[in-house]
């Protein structure tokens, strides 16, 4: 990967990072614009008029969320909303399917609920927008700034001061790799393999956007999905072995980010 991108790898240092950014809550943005790639963790309703069972706008979701249910998968904040107001946004940053106008100028979330670093993954719940269609989407957003901003130059200055934060990965495994019914990847490749093919795609995918003017992008690993409760109970049936298995399989893809800068 080129040297001139910074490319902030943090793996499990999120808290670090929520701990620092805390102390600058107040000021004034630390960056003019925060963009977001990202699944369920992320998405703040741009699943909401899709065809797919990962949705998120009826209750109890959004129940302790400033603005009720939004098509967020949580009963509050997402992370993205968290880090949003510490790095001093007075708004929750648009989702691609209702921004319009300036409302781009602070960012764009383009998270898709179900959605990886493969198309595919996801695909058994229904439509999706994957990271390959969220980078087309934010091309869209880089034409639009340009007609705000005069000139594509202009739009590009302007991207390489926002901060990116790209976080997928936990489909390709939970609703792609540890579904072998609906999936052939398991049969194809070891964990390691695979871990080597999802870091192979997303690297691709990170140098796309830095062609479209990304400079400061975070990186997130994954977190043990294997113990979180659909895992344990739907997709182990409470075998904790299971569980283990899908734990160690996220380890090399998490080794694999750290090296990526490096690609
Ligand atoms: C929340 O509601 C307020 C006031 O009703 C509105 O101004 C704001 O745009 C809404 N924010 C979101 C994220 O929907
Ligand atoms: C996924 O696999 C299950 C079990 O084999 C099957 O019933 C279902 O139709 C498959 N779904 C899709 C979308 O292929
Ligand atoms: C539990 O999971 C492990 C690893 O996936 C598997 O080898 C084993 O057969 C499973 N045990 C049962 C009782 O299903």
């Amino acid at each position: 990967m080129t040297d001139k991108i910074k490319v902030w790898c943090f793996l499990l240092f999120l808290s670090r990072l929520v701990s620092n950014l805390q102390n600058c809550a107040h000021a004034a943005p630390q960056v003019p614009c925060f963009f977001i790639f990202g699944d369920s963790l992320a998405d703040s309703g741009n699943n909401n008029n899709l065809v797919t069972a990962a949705k998120a706008n009826y209750r109890p979701y959004g129940i302790d969320f400033p603005n009720g249910t939004t098509g967020r998968f949580t009963n509050g904040r997402t992370v993205v909303d968290i880090i949003g107001e510490l790095l001093g946004f007075n708004q929750f940053i648009p989702p691609f399917a209702t921004a319009r106008g300036r409302d781009i100028l602070v960012g764009v979330n383009y998270a898709s609920g179900a959605s990886g670093i493969r198309d595919e993954s996801g695909r058994q719940l229904g439509d999706r927008i994957s990271l390959n269609e969220q980078l087309q989407n934010h091309a869209a957003t880089l034409s639009r700034l340009t007609q705000l901003l005069g000139t594509k130059q202009a739009a590009e200055n302007y991207l390489n001061k926002c901060l990116y934060y790209v976080s997928l990965g936990s489909n390709d495994y939970l609703n792609n790799y540890f579904m072998p019914s609906n999936y052939t990847t398991s049969r194809l490749y070891t964990p390691d393999q695979y871990a080597k093919v999802l870091i192979d795609q997303y690297s691709q995918q990170i140098k796309l956007l830095y062609h479209l003017g990304a400079r400061k992008i975070a990186l997130p690993g994954l977190r043990p999905i294997g113990s979180i409760p659909y895992s344990f109970s739907t997709l182990c049936r409470n075998n904790v072995s299971c569980v283990t298995n899908i734990n160690n399989a996220v380890l090399p893809f998490n080794a694999g980010l750290v090296l990526l800068p490096n690609f």
